[in-house]
């Protein structure tokens, strides 16, 4: 049988601006999708063992077939190859973090395990890039990146197609986190062409908060390089401005948001392609993470405590 695993991630700065150029800020989290493969039975069966929001597994399973087909031809594999595919682990199948990306590394490693193929990182990220099309249209390549490699990364895509420029930022520490989950599975294909859209019909309007997401990212990354954490966590609360104005956002984030930032984050923010999905809220010591982590479960929405920073496959 072979074994694999991805990181799931939060996105500190830019989410959705990354995916016309603009630099972000991704952290991979304490929390992996795991993946079993054998060569074995009819064709491709998968076995979805993940904890999910309601409805997100049924949602997604037509980009999941087809995100293995793109998988199988991009590692040169016969698609006919009988694979029984089982997927698990820690990390929770809530849109917004990187879940898609997560499994699919998962899977192209455990595939490459079971077929004694020896595939460098390099070419699992290739090749999980290319799964992530089937889920999100066109993807910018952050998610499938820190599934990849973990840790805490500069991120800015090639926008004439060639490698994607990407870089280890260096933090003091592991710092804790909170995800709240809205409970709403997101479609990500639908919210990165709206925004796309919207970009185009009224650059007047898109513009300048482009450019702010650009400045955002380089004085995070000097925060977080500086283990600055207020700052940090001040330039999350303007990112989530920007995206509440490019329409990404939605009244459960706003309040999710809001509940953490009560309670004393230092900061808050959607993560991921919003609609749906997620926040995230940066807590560092265990007290205040846990003091965020309840407010929200009083609310009745799902949490994940974990932390930013982490590199440990
Ligand atoms: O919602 P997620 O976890 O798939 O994150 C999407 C991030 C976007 O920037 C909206 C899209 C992308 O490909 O970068």
């Amino acid at each position: 049988m072979g074994k694999g695993s991805g990181y799931g991630k939060v996105i500190l700065f830019g989410e959705h601006f990354v995916v016309h150029g603009v630099p972000g800020i991704v952290s991979a989290i304490d929390s992996t999708t795991d993946a079993e493969v054998k060569k074995t039975g009819e064709g491709i069966a998968v076995r979805d063992e993940r904890k999910t929001a309601k409805g997100y597994s049924e949602e997604k399973r037509l980009q999941q077939l087809e995100s293995i087909d793109r998988m199988l031809k991009a590692m040169g594999i016969d698609p006919k190859t009988p694979l029984s595919i089982w997927i698990g682990g820690t990390l929770p199948g809530f849109s917004g973090l990187g879940a898609s990306a997560a499994s699919s590394v998962a899977i192209a490693r455990a595939i490459a395990q079971e077929l004694g193929m020896n595939v460098p990182d390099e070419k699992i990220n290739q090749v999980a890039y290319e799964a992530e099309k089937a889920y999100a249209g066109n993807p910018s390549g952050i998610d499938n990146t820190a599934a990849t490699y973990g840790g805490l990364m500069w991120f800015q895509k090639n926008m004439s197609g060639g490698t994607d420029f990407v870089e280890k930022v260096k933090t003091p520490k592991q710092v804790e986190i909170v995800i709240g989950s809205t409970g709403k599975v997101a479609n990500t294909k639908a919210m990165v062409a709206g925004v796309a859209e919207r970009k185009r019909q009224n650059p007047q309007k898109y513009d300048p908060l482009f450019k702010r997401a650009e400045e955002i990212a380089i004085e995070g990354r000097k925060a977080l390089e500086a283990g600055d954490l207020k700052k940090v966590g001040a330039l999350m609360n303007e990112n989530h401005t920007l995206l509440q104005e490019i329409e990404v956002s939605s009244r459960e984030l706003d309040l999710l948001v809001d509940i953490a930032r009560k309670q004393g984050a230092y900061g808050a923010k959607l993560t991921g392609g919003g609609g749906g999905g997620c926040i995230f809220a940066l807590t560092p010591g265990k007290e205040l993470q846990e003091k965020v982590a309840k407010a929200i479960e009083a609310q009745g929405f799902e949490v994940l405590r974990t932390m930013i920073g982490v590199q440990k496959l």
